[in-house]
């Protein structure tokens, strides 16, 4: 059954684990769908993890329109959220709305996220206008200058009060979902009992409604940092830079390409066709 804003809250009335990923690109995408996930986020991480930026700020909406296209191709019948990237709903309701309707509209997505807790009326009116949120509090990138660095938020009683108040905020504005980043995970159950939004958790305990990897995490196509609450399956960096290795070695030795990597000559008795000849040739 292919996932809507539906499945979210019948699995969380049913106790099931909602599962979301990220992905960036076609190929990923269809990966991930392959392997049953619930929903793709098509995360303005990107900046980070595939266009290689210290932060998620830099990247524009037409970079995020051009992500979303290619994972709503990879996967097609995916429920897909967009990412609103940083600026492209901060400005006013009006341009929130027209850049929302265009990830719809133009790229495929079923939703999108929006960072912040702090104006549940652009909530109610997206979703007034037919376009599904996710909210998203806690660590949320987008404001690194204003947290002073990647830091987890909700650690003191002031701030989990305030995330506990924008969660129930959003939730009644109508967001399908909200994401909880890095937050002291007995906040992050108390919220998602308190809801009726599911809650998707990364760093935040098991006590969410679901669970969102960023997939390059995932798969181990990263180098250096992992994130504390990261988990990784595969090895996919290291893999790659071995067999790049040894594929730079063969060309070097002459054992690649070996002779089943040629083109076949011409079978005996088989002629190039003539060439059509140029009526403008002299
Ligand atoms: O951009 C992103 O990938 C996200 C997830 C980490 C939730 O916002």
């Amino acid at each position: 059954m292919p996932t809507t804003v539906q499945t979210f809250a019948e699995k969380k009335r049913r106790r099931e684990k909602i599962t979301v990923i990220t992905a960036y690109d076609a190929l990923t995408a269809s990966m991930v769908h392959a392997a049953g996930i619930d929903a793709i986020l098509v995360g303005d991480s990107a900046a980070m993890v595939f266009a290689g930026f210290d932060s998620t700020l830099p990247i524009t909406m037409d970079e995020m329109l051009y992500h979303t296209r290619c994972v709503s191709r990879g996967a097609k019948g995916a429920f897909i959220i967009a990412d609103m990237p940083f600026m492209s709903y901060q400005a006013g309701h009006d341009d929130a709305l027209r850049n929302a309707g265009r990830f719809l509209k133009e790229a495929g997505a079923n939703a999108v996220k929006i960072e912040g807790g702090t104006d549940p009326s652009l909530v109610e009116r997206l979703v007034k206008t037919g376009i599904p949120v996710m909210g998203h509090l806690g660590l949320t990138p987008q404001s690194v200058n204003a947290f002073g660095g990647f830091k987890a938020q909700g650690k003191t009683e002031t701030s989990a009060a305030a995330i506990v108040r924008q969660a129930e905020a959003l939730d009644e504005a109508g967001c399908f979902s909200i994401v909880l980043e890095c937050v002291p995970s007995p906040l992050a159950a108390d919220i998602s009992a308190r809801i009726s939004a599911a809650t998707i958790g990364i760093g935040a305990g098991p006590g969410c409604d679901g669970q969102v990897s960023v997939v390059n995490d995932v798969l181990g196509l990263s180098t250096g940092y992992l994130p504390r609450h990261a988990k990784r399956y595969a090895a996919f960096y290291d893999d790659g830079l071995a067999a790049v290795r040894a594929h730079v070695d063969e060309i070097r030795t002459g054992a690649f390409p070996g002779p089943e990597h040629e083109v076949g000559a011409v079978a005996p008795g088989k002629r190039d066709k003539p060439a059509t000849p140029d009526p403008a040739a002299p």
